[in-house]
């Protein structure tokens, strides 16, 4: 054999060799659906792409995401559901629907219980928080990190909202959430529970006058198309969860669990950043559009209207619980 012909079928041979690793690989790479209710350019898709970033790589390809924004496969209660039921492996939630399938979950949605961002991170990133992800694991879920989306404002179609007395009457369609009914109940107004994939249709058929969400989900929804009032009341903090199911989480070794639990994390700082950022123009890009925006509002007299709900937390969740929170520094 001449060195060219040679060099020419160790050439082949490397090429074919390759080829039969790449197919290998390709082969062994387990998919993951991972599902969330906003669209690919929000604080969601920001953490799905870190977490899927972060996994991929430290498990050099072992794992392929499979993005599923927009709520493609259902709303949060069905995404959550899915986990239970191992037909999705892995989503970022909300706390809306989340107290249904963990209860203890829901103290986090009581109005007013976060002075602000510093103080809602610290006490998901302290002890309080990382045992709370623990309670999951009893009702069929494994919860690796907390998220965020910010402070949750009210948006509505009849008119400026500057004061507890002006929700009087207001259908506002909230979260299938036992906390959040009980505040909007209380303050006056008839809340909806809805799912979120149904709302833009509920607000241009105006069989709801408005919603609450942060300003993450505000801009990335573009709720300027079907609300023209907005007011900065800063109600409730809306941490996110990032949740994998059970069935795919016992499929996992340990390396694995522990980027996956990583991958987690680093989604979740991801939201962080992403809602910091739209903290700071998101009012601008909302007026820009044309909604009638109040930023200052009477916080504690929205907290005085709410005394009757808070008496109904406290023999929920304890005062204490209630305290230990507040007290976090
Ligand atoms: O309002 C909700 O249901 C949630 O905040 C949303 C928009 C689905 C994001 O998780």
């Amino acid at each position: 054999m001449t060195s060219l012909r040679r060099t020419f079928v160790a050439t082949c041979a490397l090429a074919a060799l390759t080829v039969s690793t790449a197919t290998v690989f390709a082969q062994q790479a387990k998919d993951v659906k991972l599902g969330y209710a906003l669209a690919v350019n929000s604080h969601y898709g920001a953490a799905a792409q870190a977490w899927s970033d972060s996994v991929e790589k430290s498990t050099n390809q072992a794992f392929k995401f499979k993005q599923f924004p927009s709520s493609a496969l259902g709303g949060e209660r069905e995404l959550i559901e899915g986990l239970q039921l191992g037909t999705v492996e892995a989503v970022i939630v909300s706390t809306g629907a989340l107290s249904n399938f963990v209860p203890d979950v829901g103290v986090v949605d009581v109005p007013f219980l976060f002075r602000d961002t510093a103080h809602a991170r610290a006490v998901l990133d302290g002890k309080f928080g990382q045992d709370l992800l623990t309670k999951f694991r009893a009702r069929g879920l494994i919860a690796l990190a907390w998220g965020e989306q910010g402070f949750r404002h009210l948006t509505n179609n009849k008119h400026a909202v500057s004061k507890p007395e002006d929700l009087k009457g207001l259908k506002i369609r909230v979260t299938e959430n036992p906390v959040h009914i009980t505040a909007f109940r209380t303050l006056g107004a008839s809340p909806t529970p809805m799912s979120w994939p149904e709302v833009i249709g509920a607000l241009q058929q105006g069989t709801i006058d408005g919603q609450e969400n942060p300003l993450s989900v505000a801009v990335s929804a573009k709720l300027w198309q079907v609300q023209k009032h907005m007011t900065l009341t800063s109600h409730v903090y809306a941490p996110v969860a990032l949740i994998v199911s059970p069935g795919f989480w016992n499929s996992l070794n340990d390396a694995q669990k522990a980027a996956f639990t990583e991958g987690a994390r680093a989604g979740a700082l991801a939201s962080r950043k992403f809602v910091d950022d739209v903290e700071k123009k998101g009012v601008e890009e909302m007026k820009s559009h044309g909604t009638q925006v109040v930023t200052q509002v009477d916080k504690a007299a929205f907290k005085t209207a709410m005394a009757p709900a808070y008496k109904q937390y406290a023999s929920k969740f304890g005062q204490k619980t209630l305290d230990d929170i507040s007290n976090v520094k």
